[in-house]
């Protein structure tokens, strides 16, 4: 089994696992899999790169078998997770009604540096630059999303986090980041999002694990209106960094000022 960090506090918890640190590999591809037992009865066969399962949301057993493997799992808390290494297949033997279901791919490339500093962007972003995006499945079952670096959103995924167990009425975020790019995804229940680039607020509801909200550098951002068993699932194109955060408004109303052309 492999382990991933989480925090728990009166907030709910959060649990996080980037490229290389805590999966064997650069994430090329995160998947998810909503009520999967009835719409994925089939073993994924063998592939050439290494898989991570793990469960979100409910419980997944899952099979792994072959190359010298050979495991059954029990995916029951989000911070677990089970290896499927390059060569074996895996199988689901059983799961939840509310289980959600998350599969990371190895990139079969690794990835590019990350994207580098301020001096590359030409202003700071707008709550108007923060975009829904209709994300698809790997096939024609509306049960399962899958998101590609570098394909489906405009970085390479050096890290997922998740929101989980919120209470009601609790807010999280409050705060920007200097630089790094994210996509949000309520893959259980749902919650808002209320953007604010310093002049303008704006609030986006997320209620689907087949859309996701594409979050630019640089915008404040407040989560709020958790239903009881929403997961937040985000896609983060940077490693952790409590440098990139900006948690006191203003100072991030003075650093956007800093860096916005005069007109
Ligand atoms: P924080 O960003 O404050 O959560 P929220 O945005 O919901 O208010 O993160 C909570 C704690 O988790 C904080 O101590 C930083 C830590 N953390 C990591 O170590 N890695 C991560 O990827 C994330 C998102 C947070």
């Amino acid at each position: 089994m492999l382990e991933f960090p989480a925090f728990g506090d009166g907030r709910g918890r959060l649990a996080f696992l980037e490229g290389l640190r805590h999966v064997p590999f650069s994430i090329g591809r995160v998947q998810w899999w909503n009520n999967p037992v009835a719409r994925d009865a089939a073993a994924h066969p063998p592939v050439g790169v290494g898989r991570v399962l793990l469960a979100v949301a409910g419980r997944a057993d899952v099979r792994v078998r072959g190359d010298g493997v050979s495991e059954d799992a029990r995916l029951d808390r989000p911070d677990r997770g089970v290896l499927v290494p390059r060569g074996a297949a895996w199988e689901l033997v059983e799961a939840s009604d509310d289980a959600v279901l998350v599969t990371l791919s190895e990139a079969r490339e690794p990835h590019a540096e990350p994207a580098a500093g301020t001096g590359r962007r030409a202003r700071p972003s707008t709550v108007d630059d923060a975009r829904l995006l209709r994300l698809g499945g790997s096939d024609a079952d509306a049960s399962t999303t899958s998101v590609t670096g570098h394909l489906d959103v405009p970085f390479g995924v050096e890290r997922i986090y998740y929101l989980f167990d919120v209470p009601p009425a609790t807010a999280r975020g409050s705060h920007a980041h200097k630089e790094l790019e994210q996509l949000i995804v309520a893959v259980a229940g749902s919650f808002d999002v209320r953007l604010n680039d310093g002049a303008t607020d704006r609030i986006v509801t997320l209620d689907r694990p087949d859309v996701g909200l594409l979050m630019p550098h640089m915008l404040w951002r407040d989560l709020e209106r958790f239903t009881p068993g929403a997961v937040c699932l985000v896609l983060a194109s940077l490693p952790y960094d409590e440098a990139d955060y900006i948690r006191e408004r203003d100072v991030y109303v003075a650093y956007r000022r800093a860096r916005t052309p005069a007109s």
